[in-house]
């Protein structure tokens, strides 16, 4: 994982004008990455950047897509396959959906990262209705057809403190050539410069998105899901168009699909053991760690914390957010 975390070929393999446009932005090194370059007031990967770039150009959104969206290592996991099972429980039963033999990213891949990048768009018209989509990029990157579609995004926001403190771990695992430590990667996180970062202006960018266009924009949060699980994935069906029936409730299926996407059950999947993701390759393990709200406390130091919780305060303001 980390040779094609630190692969920064990316901007060789673009076109002339695309590489020229790259090699024009401010450039500093990352913690995650060696380099990333700053596009659209987020930090970007060079390899990133063909699949961003077509994705953004070319994509046609459909009024029935469900876009998923998270800043990394915010639950990302765990929404595909919930949002999978939801939408296509008429398909598959729990004891045969491809959830059991295919990882969620793999089921639900990235359209920028993964579909635009391998020049496979094609592909997309082919996916069953509603198609589940999934992005990284900022609210305001988003193709313009997403934005004027009457499709529904969902975002995934998640603690900085907790988000950092996965990333960390992720970057970290399996041990890269030259390591990281944890104070130079904090640094960079509290000044935004880590992947699609920073995480404040992401998370805000679909906050306020959600306050003003509510019937396209649901806002969850991992802290909420992990509290009430049945409530969120009640909600989340309703808003894609998929509601359970009142026999369904009846029938706990709402608690079946919420268990089976649970972290425990996830994890111990023989596909999330030892599985590898089609398109980068990582080991799927890798996305099941702890599934913890608050494990922060155990690798940020006191300091780290107030200064985080300050940045935040700062960055998220009066926009109640942080409530
Ligand atoms: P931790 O590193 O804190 O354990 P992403 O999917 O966006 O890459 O985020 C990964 C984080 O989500 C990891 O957090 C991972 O353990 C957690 N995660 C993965 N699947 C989950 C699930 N089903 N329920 C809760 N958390 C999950």
């Amino acid at each position: 994982k980390s040779v094609e975390f630190q692969n920064n070929d990316g901007v060789n393999n673009l076109s002339k004008e695309d590489k020229e446009l790259v090699l024009r932005l401010p450039r500093v090194k990352g913690w995650d990455f060696s380099f990333l370059y700053q596009y659209q007031g987020f930090w970007c990967p060079p390899k990133f950047f063909h699949g961003i770039l077509s994705f953004q150009r070319h994509f046609q959104a459909k009024d029935t897509d469900i876009v998923l969206v998270t800043f990394p290592k915010s639950g990302t996991t765990w929404l595909k396959a919930l949002t999978y099972t939801i939408a296509n429980r008429s398909r598959y039963t729990l004891e045969n959906t491809p959830l059991l033999t295919t990882p969620s990213h793999d089921l639900v891949p990235f359209t920028d990262l993964e579909i635009y990048s391998k020049n496979q768009s094609s592909i997309l018209e082919d996916l069953p209705t509603p198609r589940i989509l999934a992005t990284h990029l900022p609210y305001a990157s988003l193709p313009h057809s997403s934005i004027n579609s009457n499709c529904r995004i969902v975002y995934l926001c998640r603690n900085p403190l907790d988000q950092f403190t996965s990333y960390w771990h992720f970057v970290l695992q399996p041990q890269p050539a030259d390591p990281v430590s944890i104070d130079e990667a904090f640094e960079k996180f509290c000044q935004g410069v880590t992947m699609f970062g920073p995480v404040w202006d992401h998370e805000l960018g679909y906050w306020k998105a959600s306050l003003e266009k509510s019937n396209n924009v649901l806002f969850l949060k991992y802290e909420d899901l992990k509290e009430d699980i049945i409530y969120s994935t009640k909600k989340l069906a309703d808003f894609i168009g998929c509601p359970f029936t009142n026999e369904e409730e009846a029938q706990g299926v709402i608690e079946e699909i919420s268990k089976f996407c649970s972290f425990d059950n996830m994890k111990n999947l023989q596909v999330n053991q030892t599985g590898k993701l089609a398109h980068f390759g990582m080991e799927t393990k890798a996305f099941f760690r702890k599934g913890k709200v608050g494990d922060w406390t155990n690798h940020l130091t006191p300091s780290m914390s107030k200064r985080l919780h300050n940045l935040m305060e700062e960055k998220f303001g009066e926009s109640g957010l942080m409530t």
